[in-house]
Parts: C-alpha cells; structure tokens; sequence
C-alpha cells in the first residue's frame, strides 16, 4: 500500500478565491502525487472580521465553486486531495474540510476543536470525526487545533486511520514538535499542512502563520518538513500498512495494551 503523499505549504491572500484557487493548480499539476493535503481555509484566508464576510466567502459543499474544482482536480490528476474550507450549510458556517479523489466527492470533516475568534464566526463541528477507506490507506482528517486534544487522533486511529491529514494554519509554535508523539502513540501517519505569511485585518490583532508543514510516520520520525516562510508542495513515501502494526515489541501492542476501563474520558 505504498503511496507518495505531502502538502502544499503557502501563503492564501485574504478573499482572493481565484487567486489561491489558481495557485494551487499550479502546484498539483506540477507534481505526481496519491495524496495532497492544502492549509485549513486554503482559498479564503483565515481572519475573518465580520459575519458578512464569512457568509459572502463561505460555499455549499459539495455544490460549491471550490469544492467543484477540487473534485475537477482529483479527477484529473488521480490524486485525492484533503482540503480546508468555510462551509455555508443554510444558516451555519463551518471550519471543514472536505475530501475528493479520483471517484470525485468523497465527503466533508467540520472542525471539532474551534480556535480563538473562530468562536465568533463558526459553529463547533457536527460531523464528528471520521475516516475514509482509499486504495493507499484509511484516511482520516482533523483540522488543525483539533491536534491539541489527544483525542482527536486517538478517536480516528481506534477507527483505523492510518493517515491523518490535518490541514492547518498554526499560529501557536507546539504543533510540529508534538505531532511526533502523536504518531508514534498512535502508530499512523500525520500530514499537518500548514499556511505562512501573516494576516493583519483587525487592528493590534495581527497573525503570524508559522509554516512548518510536515509529514511524520508511525515511528515518530519526521519524514519531511517545510520550513517557516517557503511556499512549496514536498511528497515522500508512505505505507498504510506500517500504520496497522500497533506492535511494539514481541510483548506489547499499542492498542490491545490499552485500558479503557481504568481511563476517564468524562
Ligand atoms: C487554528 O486552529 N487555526 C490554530
């Protein structure tokens, strides 16, 4: 089940739909890729200042112009593409992400874990998490903050993720140090993409994106990363099948080894 898969790591300009739109064509269609992970909010940008704003840039999915070219996109290059997006669903706004392949539509995640101001425009996710089964692995998605609660990934590995694609746009430094820890307790891939550049809409509220992408295996071992301000989509190598071995050592396995009935999860 080996599959080559990675990011797209850069910098949305804010409202410009078909500016980042086009931008990420670019990249796709220059590469050979399974898998492509784009940062959270991808074609909007991410600082939102007023509920209209949100209403005039968020879309339908699917049905939407963007999930549209995405799906357009995975159908053409062969690749599944993992992308974040504000969603309209009648009077609620979304953080989302939604999923195409090869087959098109393949479906939609709405962001758990909301961050900061988010809390303003967007309503706590309803999708619950949840994976999807492809032809290179399980793929499960979370958006970005929802790394901070280890549940997230403990959720969509016991489901049998075997790689996370986690499309972001960290402001806060933990994520790529974590993410480590996170794989090898979970024994999956993660793929965080996140954004760079800065966003300064809200006076003496400026955002400053930390780059970073990366890929990490089950061993915890970071595969690739970008660095903090470059704009570039990097692949490597990835194997479901090192993500079903929970198998430590001749004793221990990871999941079996488990004690739910000594945890306390409320
Ligand atoms: C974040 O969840 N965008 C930090």
């Amino acid at each position: 089940m080996k599959a080559v898969a990675g990011f797209y790591q850069f910098n949305p300009a804010f409202g410009e739909k078909e500016r980042n739109i086009e931008k990420i064509r670019d990249a796709l269609c220059s590469i050979e890729a399974d898998l492509v992970v784009l940062p959270e909010f991808f074609a909007t940008g991410y600082q939102f200042i007023s509920p209209e704003e949100v209403s005039e840039l968020a879309e339908a999915v699917p049905g939407g112009m963007t999930t549209d070219i995405l799906v357009e996109l995975s159908r053409k290059e062969n690749m599944y593409i993992i992308a974040g997006l504000a969603e309209k669903a009648g009077d609620a706004f979304f953080n989302s992400a939604v999923i195409t392949g090869p087959e098109g539509f393949m479906g939609c995640y709405r962001k758990t874990h909301l961050f900061y101001e988010e809390k303003l425009f967007f309503s706590p996710g309803d999708s619950g998490f949840r994976i999807w089964k492809t032809g290179i692995g399980n793929i499960g998605v979370m958006i970005c903050f929802d790394w901070f609660f280890p549940e997230s990934m403990r959720t969509l590995a016991l489901m049998g993720a075997d790689i996370i694609a986690h499309p972001s746009n960290l402001v806060l430094q933990h994520c790529p140090g974590s993410m480590p820890v996170r794989c090898l307790e979970n024994r999956v891939y993660a793929i965080t993409a996140n954004r760079t550049g800065k966003e300064d809409r809200k006076d003496g509220a400026p955002l400053e994106f930390i780059g970073m992408s990366q890929v990490v295996a089950p061993s915890g071992e970071v595969a690739i990363r970008a660095s903090a301000d470059e704009e570039i989509l990097l692949v490597t190598e990835v194997d479901a099948e090192e993500s079903k071995n929970k198998q430590l050592n001749e004793f221990n396995d990871l999941f079996r080894d488990r004690r739910p009935d000594l945890y306390r999860l409320r």
